[in-house]
């Protein structure tokens, strides 16, 4: 028997609005590198979802292509182990949404937590793009068009995942078919990375992101800058820990979780002061990306090798997802043409 059937199929994706940060990274990437080896892996680059909140400013969509796909092969993720592609240039995913738009309904739409802290976040109201309220449909058309069984996601996709399978149930009800695959989400070990300003979580959007690309003088600052706890004034005054950025970062990155253990202790008893953690802090974040930066940078200076990586990966998806669209269409009574 093949090994084949008892793999994992894998399906991610991101915006490519803006280059790839720290809360891609746990959230998303490290589980996709770590994925690799042992599972067929997929990772979409969502322009077209990109789109639905920049369509009167399409241009923000593609800027960062290249930032992206280099992040990406800077931060592991190795094209002979994970195929890299194009929403776009996938006719098959726009198809799948239009079919599965018909058995979603509105009200379901609008009660996506996701989407409804978006909407409120970028201040939508009446101008909502409709493309956005169904961007979840469109996701879910990108999952199950690699009919992936395995999406590694920052806790905020969750709501999308469940959508996701509701979608997957109907379609094999009224096909009367098993022809899409159910899907489970896998949330990186340290959930929801905060922003810098401990505003929530890391969004480029938000201001108060660091990409993987950052400079070590950019990161410095960006880690001197983060939010602690602001009854903490002098070094002998015992420090919260909870929704202290420093500590979450520390939590999130720093491989010594002892050390991370007894400084906890220390400030939460007093005697350890901000200056002395964000140095700690500083020196793991620049040690993780300091190869990343230039290996980036290798990548950046040759476009056309990271063009041919996603134009192959993207030639093998579109053979992938048009089958599965035929599938559907044929399991629904349309005629393949
Ligand atoms: N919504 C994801 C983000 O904002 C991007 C995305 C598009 C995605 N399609 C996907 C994630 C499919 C997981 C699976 O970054």
């Amino acid at each position: 028997m093949s090994v084949h059937h008892t793999q994992s199929v894998i399906l991610t994706g991101d915006r490519i609005t803006g280059p790839l940060h720290l809360g891609h990274y746990t959230g998303s990437l490290q589980q996709r590198v770590r994925l690799q080896h042992s599972a067929v892996q997929y990772i979409l680059m969502a322009d077209m979802q990109g789109l639905t909140d920049n369509g009167a400013q399409p241009e923000k969509v593609n800027r960062y292509f290249y930032d992206v796909a280099a992040d990406y092969l800077a931060a592991g993720i190795d094209p002979a182990h994970s195929v890299i592609c194009l929403q776009s240039a996938l006719p098959a995913l726009a198809e799948l949404t239009l079919l599965y738009l018909n058995l979603v309904t509105v009200s379901r739409l609008e009660r996506n937590p996701t989407v409804k802290q978006e909407i409120i976040q970028k201040q939508f109201s009446r101008t909502l793009p409709a493309g956005f309220l169904i961007y979840p449909v469109s996701q879910a058309a990108d999952i199950t068009a690699f009919k992936a069984d395995l999406v590694p996601v920052g806790e905020d996709q969750l709501p999308m995942i469940e959508q996701t399978n509701e979608i997957v149930s109907k379609i094999n009800h009224v096909t009367g078919q098993e022809l899409l695959v159910h899907c489970r989400a896998e949330v990186g070990k340290t959930g929801r990375l905060p922003g810098i300003d401990g505003n929530g979580k890391m969004s480029k959007s938000l201001g108060n992101a660091i990409n993987l690309s950052v400079s070590a003088d950019d990161l410095t600052r960006a880690v001197n800058a983060m939010f602690t706890d602001p009854q903490h004034l002098r070094v002998s005054d015992p420090g919260r820990i909870e929704g202290n950025v420093v500590f979450a970062y520390l939590d999130a990155f720093h491989p010594d979780t002892a050390l991370v253990a007894e400084m906890k202790a220390r400030y939460q008893a007093g005697g350890l002061g901000d200056r002395e953690c964000k140095s700690v802090l500083n020196e793991c974040l620049q040690a993780l990306l300091a190869p990343i930066r230039e290996e980036r940078a290798r990548l950046m200076a040759d476009k056309s090798y990271l063009l041919s990586v996603i134009r192959r990966g993207t030639e093998k998806a579109r053979e992938v997802t048009q089958q599965t669209l035929d599938q559907v269409k044929r399991g629904m009574g349309l005629l393949i043409f």
